[in-house]
């Protein structure tokens, strides 16, 4: 591993926090509120919960399970595991290929991420009322330099992380700097719930309106499950390859899927009661994080701290998600295609930049460029989340549950008989039927309802 300069994890801990870092990101703080809002608030909530829990834990372990085993990148995984069949392989290009697309708009919004930190520290937030705020954000996306600018700040940001293989440094980071994010979402939610109007924030967040549930918003909280937790395309493949074979996989899965859940629920008690203490529309969409917050650090005494804190934290959240999508690409052609990591690095961020041109514009010159009634930021969104990855992941459990021997399944599970293996049972039924049976039943009825 060391010889191409992968990150092996030294410790649990490490393992938990460097996957948890790649899951905790924008998913939680940007995407979470805005798909809540638009799916109905708390009937979307349940449904997001039940399948963290019930599909989501398991799915990790999955992946966690394919990449321990292989030893190997996505492609790589499945080639080994999968004996060379070349189905298998599609499906690791399949996770490569999600990988790009993810980084194409998510990278989009990170950038958005970097500015507001810049915004913040020069005070231009300060001060501005609710339609200022907005104003401020509609400005700035609409345009075609800045935003460009700032996607491609943050892709060089990660690819660069990327050649130094200085992964174990951004680690150390994470380390810190991820309970400061928590620490400092959490102050954020006593300021929320002190707004005036707070309380119809927080029964729209948890108060399910079962009336609300259908088949769209069903496959909406099942994506958004996915793509926090990065599960149906190989970003847990690839670090699972980096877990110690001593380490305890479904401790792991367990304790991530807990920290990326909480993470998310906090930003949604940060964000929905400000929603409608500032007279806010919750379906906003996409901007809906970046128009609300700046108005809760307005409300708050040293804001602008806070604000810069926040943002600055928010970035390097997003920074170590990305650098879990450019880790499943990069590994992918270093260890298949033998390019060296340098220049795997930099094809690909050149090529997600050229990608992502067309999610920047969307907000902008090309808003009216519209695929399926969608602008390609939207469609690289919803395509990734609600269809690529629970697709990936049914093929997932399909070949792990159905064409992979049990016994090496449960070998990989238990340390090799080591661990007891409490839940490994349980954990096997939902591979082998209740997680392909939902999957499929789910993508059926949202694409045809
Ligand atoms: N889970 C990350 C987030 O919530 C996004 C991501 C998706 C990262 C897929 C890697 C792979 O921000």
């Amino acid at each position: 591993m060391a010889e191409n300069n992968r990150l092996g994890f030294t410790s649990s801990l490490g393992a938990i926090l460097a996957a948890a870092g790649g899951a905790v990101g924008l998913g939680n703080i940007w995407r979470f509120p805005y798909m809540l809002g638009q799916n109905g608030g708390g009937a979307f909530l349940l449904v997001y919960v039940l399948f963290v829990l019930l599909i989501g834990i398991p799915l990790m372990m999955t992946e966690f399970v394919i990449g321990r085993r292989a030893q190997s990148n996505v492609v790589g995984a499945y080639k080994k595991l999968g004996g060379g069949k070349k189905r298998w392989m599609a499906l690791g290009v399949f996770g490569v290929l999600a990988a790009l697309m993810i980084y194409a708009f998510y990278s989009v919004v990170a950038g958005w991420t970097l500015n507001y930190v810049v915004l913040s520290c020069g005070g231009k937030l300060q001060g501005l009322d609710a339609a200022a705020v907005s104003g401020v954000f509609a400005d700035f996306t609409q345009g075609s330099f800045w935003p460009l600018f700032y996607q491609f700040l943050f892709l060089a940001l990660t690819g660069l992380v990327i050649t130094m293989g200085v992964q174990k440094g951004i680690e150390k980071v994470a380390k810190i700097l991820m309970p400061v994010l928590f620490i400092l979402l959490l102050l954020m939610c006593v300021r929320s719930l002190t707004l005036s109007g707070a309380a119809k924030g927080l029964s729209f967040l948890f108060k399910p309106d079962f009336g609300k549930i259908n088949g769209s918003v069903v496959l909406s909280a099942l994506g958004q499950s996915f793509f926090s937790l990065s599960i149906g395309m190989g970003a847990m493949v690839t670090y699972g390859s980096y877990i110690r074979k001593e380490d305890n996989l479904v401790k792991t899965s367990v304790w991530i899927a807990v920290c990326d859940s909480l993470v998310a629920i906090l930003a949604g008690v940060v964000i929905f009661p400000a929603v409608f203490a500032f007279g806010m529309n919750p379906s906003s969409g996409p901007e809906l994080v970046y128009i609300v917050l700046p108005n809760v650090f307005n409300s708050m005494p040293a804001g602008t701290l806070f604000a810069v804190v926040f943002f600055l934290l928010l970035t390097i959240a997003a920074l170590t998600s990305t650098i879990s999508l450019l880790e499943i690409i990069v590994a992918f052609a270093v260890e298949e295609l033998h390019w060296k990591r340098g220049t795997a690095s930099l094809a690909c961020t050149l090529l997600v930049f050229l990608l992502g041109i067309s999610c920047t514009l969307s907000f902008g010159p090309m808003k009216d460029f519209t695929l399926f009634g969608r602008t390609v930021f939207d469609l690289f969104d919803l395509l990734t989340a609600s269809y690529i990855m629970p697709i990936g992941a049914l093929l997932m459990t399909i070949f792990l549950g159905w064409c992979f021997p049990k016994v090496e399944v449960m070998d990989e599970l238990t340390n090799g008989g080591r661990l007891k293996g409490r839940f490994v049972n349980l954990y096997y039924f939902i591979l082998r039927y209740l997680a392909p049976l939902a999957l499929l039943v789910i993508l059926v009825s949202g694409i045809v309802g």
